[in-house]
């Protein structure tokens, strides 16, 4: 083979495994959207137009596409425009359980949330961010073991 062509396929074979490398997802650097409490409560239903945000376990999910469900005058609208780990868990509406704390709750109510985490919310609303509480630690510094979820079937969706 004359050196010229073996140049060329070299070239291109290096000029691949570079874009292979540029595009590898670096999915523990990409930076998330993050959510504090005053923040989440404006996307409660309330607002016509305005998209639909729930958190459980800190996480952030779009379900406008649920707004059967959680729009304005629907039966689980209680549960949007905060975290509402413990109602989930719980399977709960009452006012002292839509918060994100989990004290307390039983082995049973705790494998339920992680089944309607996993089950529902995951597959079926994407991720849109995470809440301040997941994402900082009590004294407001970043947690170094916060990791985002992975979502495959979704495109992340206003991460930034
Ligand atoms: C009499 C009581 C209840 C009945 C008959 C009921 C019925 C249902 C049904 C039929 C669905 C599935 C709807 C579908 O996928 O098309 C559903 C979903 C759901 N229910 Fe209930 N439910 C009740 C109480 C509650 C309570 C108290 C909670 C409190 C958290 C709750 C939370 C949810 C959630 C989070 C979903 C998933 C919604 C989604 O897919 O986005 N449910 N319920």
């Amino acid at each position: 083979m004359a050196t010229g062509q073996l140049c060329v396929i070299l070239v291109v074979l290096c000029s691949t495994l570079a874009e292979n490398v540029k595009q590898k997802p670096k999915a523990a650097t990409k930076p998330v959207r993050l959510f504090t409490e005053e923040e989440l409560r404006r996307y409660d239903g309330t607002q016509e137009g305005q998209p639909i945000y729930m958190a459980i376990k800190g996480v952030v999910f779009d379900v406008t596409k649920g707004k059967e469900f959680y729009g304005k005058g629907a039966p689980y609208n209680a549960l949007v425009g905060k975290d509402s780990t413990r109602a989930v868990a719980k399977m709960s509406l009452q006012p002292a359980d839509l918060t994100s704390d989990t004290t307390g709750l039983t082995k049973e109510q705790l494998e339920s949330l992680d089944s309607v985490f996993e089950g529902t919310y995951k597959t079926k609303y994407p991720i849109v961010g995470y809440t301040a509480a997941r994402i900082l630690k009590d004294d407001g510094s970043p947690n170094e073991d916060f990791k985002p979820e992975e979502q495959p079937h979704f495109q992340i969706k206003d991460e930034f």
